[in-house]
């Protein structure tokens, strides 16, 4: 049998992408191996999002060259939001490339890898009419965490991003097949569904939105906790906060990314909330969930920001409680509407950068020191870094650490912590 090794950049979307191209392959005859040395093909998922991300699949591919050299049959192949956004640039630019997709061509993945086996250097960043969902193969293994893409796309067009491009218009997969899905998860062994979207709370593909699709899933027994991400506040309606308030299996966890605390940056992202309404709509998830905690993505020297703009985010980041954040630079992407204003200078950019990183680490680190003493609910997901200890995440998605027997893998533990470290805590099972 050949064999792949699939490398994956970027998002959540990447990796469940991966995991159905791998099911694709594995149909076609390609095991799958951890080790690039023993591949037949190898398969980069890449990530476009900022400049950064698309460096690395350059130099990645650089490296790639002598393999390719050693095993002249070795295929390499580039998929995901390069490849959308690149295309047949990539054949040109790198050489030892053999073939091209775009993440709504995936389920045409094996017929292409023939076609680059016959020398060929096929190149597919089409949007088809079909659905590449209903042509994939159905999920053949799961993790006791598992996610699950019920939409994909995104139809906002916020003014730094280069998502609307690479993974075309909004699109929601019908709710049956989203909850076949999720049942062939249940019997596979996962205990926990994230449902993901480039936008997942504009859900559409049932009559009851997300907040329906939430309803639905929690009632498949084996099914202990249900998230979902990434959400934009414009689409957080009155059915989700309810689900957040009634839904036990719907975790008290949201990440929710605001992007920026000053309104008229906001305004020039094209976001469309003010910052006033993130503080409303954190203020009600709280009144219908009063333990939900909240995750957030931030950007700094966006175009025109001044600094007392800068000033406003780092309040936000100060007084919103984030439970955790990421923050980042940042990037002109090609072809969206703020590459081509004026620019803040990067050392602007890396010193804001670095003080409200600051700022979010204190409030990552002030939530995380509440749960000193506490017993928190652990899902058990995977093996510890040291022998008989499993590792999982509380509610809350924070690490949890804890001597525990592996019978307990994919059971929800009671767990008394007793160490809170800087990104995870660690704990002993309560009883
Ligand atoms: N759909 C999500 C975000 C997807 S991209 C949303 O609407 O929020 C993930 C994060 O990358 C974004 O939240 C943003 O903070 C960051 N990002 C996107 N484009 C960027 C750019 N050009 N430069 C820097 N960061 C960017
Ligand atoms: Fe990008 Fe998210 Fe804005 Fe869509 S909503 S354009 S994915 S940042
Ligand atoms: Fe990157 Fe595409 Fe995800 S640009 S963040 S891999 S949707």
């Amino acid at each position: 049998m050949k064999q792949v090794f699939v490398k994956t950049y970027g998002c959540q979307m990447n990796v469940y992408d991966s995991a159905r191209m791998t099911d694709a392959l594995a149909e076609a005859g390609y095991a799958p191996t951890g080790n690039a040395g023993d591949a037949d093909l190898i398969l980069l998922n890449t990530c476009h999002i900022r400049e950064k991300a698309a460096e690395k699949l350059y130099s990645d591919l650089g490296r790639l060259a002598p393999l390719k050299a050693r095993k002249p049959g070795l295929k390499v192949a580039v998929a995901g939001c390069i490849a959308q956004a690149e295309g047949a640039e990539i054949l040109r630019r790198a050489k030892g490339v053999d073939l091209v997709v775009g993440p709504q061509s995936y389920h045409r993945l094996p017929a292409l890898v023939a076609e680059a086996e016959r020398g060929a250097r096929p190149v597919a960043t089409e949007f088809p009419a079909e659905s590449k969902f209903d042509r994939l193969p159905r999920i053949r293994q799961a993790g006791i965490s598992a996610y699950l893409s019920v939409q994909e796309g995104c139809d906002k067009f916020c003014t730094f991003c280069v998502v609307p491009y690479t993974r075309g218009a909004e699109f929601s997969r019908p709710e049956a097949a989203v909850l076949e899905e999720a049942r062939l998860l249940a019997d596979n062994g996962a205990r926990e569904i994230t449902l993901l979207g480039q936008n997942v709370n504009a859900y559409h593909g049932g009559p009851g939105g997300l907040a329906g699709l939430i309803r639905e899933i929690a009632k498949i027994p084996p099914i202990r906790r249900i998230r979902y991400t990434t959400s934009h506040p414009l689409d957080v309606n009155s059915d989700l906060i309810r689900v957040h308030g009634d839904e036990a299996k719907l975790m008290p966890f949201l990440h929710l990314p605001v992007q920026s605390g000053a309104d008229s940056i906001l305004a020039a992202m094209n976001r469309r909330h003010t910052v006033a309404e993130y503080h409303r709509i954190l203020g009600r998830l709280r009144a219908a969930r009063p333990d939900i905690a909240f995750s957030s993505d931030f950007i700094v020297g966006f175009p025109g920001e001044t600094d007392a703009d800068f000033a406003a985010t780092l309040a936000l980041a100060r007084d919103a409680g984030f439970a955790q954040a990421y923050s980042f630079k940042y990037s002109p992407r090609p072809g969206t509407p703020a590459a081509g204003e004026d620019q803040v200078p990067d050392a602007v950019k890396t010193a804001r950068l670095a003080e409200l990183q600051a700022a979010l680490e204190e409030s990552q680190r002030r939530f995380n020191q509440g749960f000193a003493g506490r017993v928190v609910n652990v899902l058990f997901d995977r093996a510890g870094r040291h022998a008989g200890q499993l590792a999982g995440r509380s509610p809350w998605l924070q690490p949890v650490h804890a001597a525990a027997p592996e019978r307990l893998l994919g059971s929800e533990v009671a767990v008394a912590v007793a160490a809170v470290h800087a990104n995870s805590l660690a704990g002993e099972v309560a009883a």
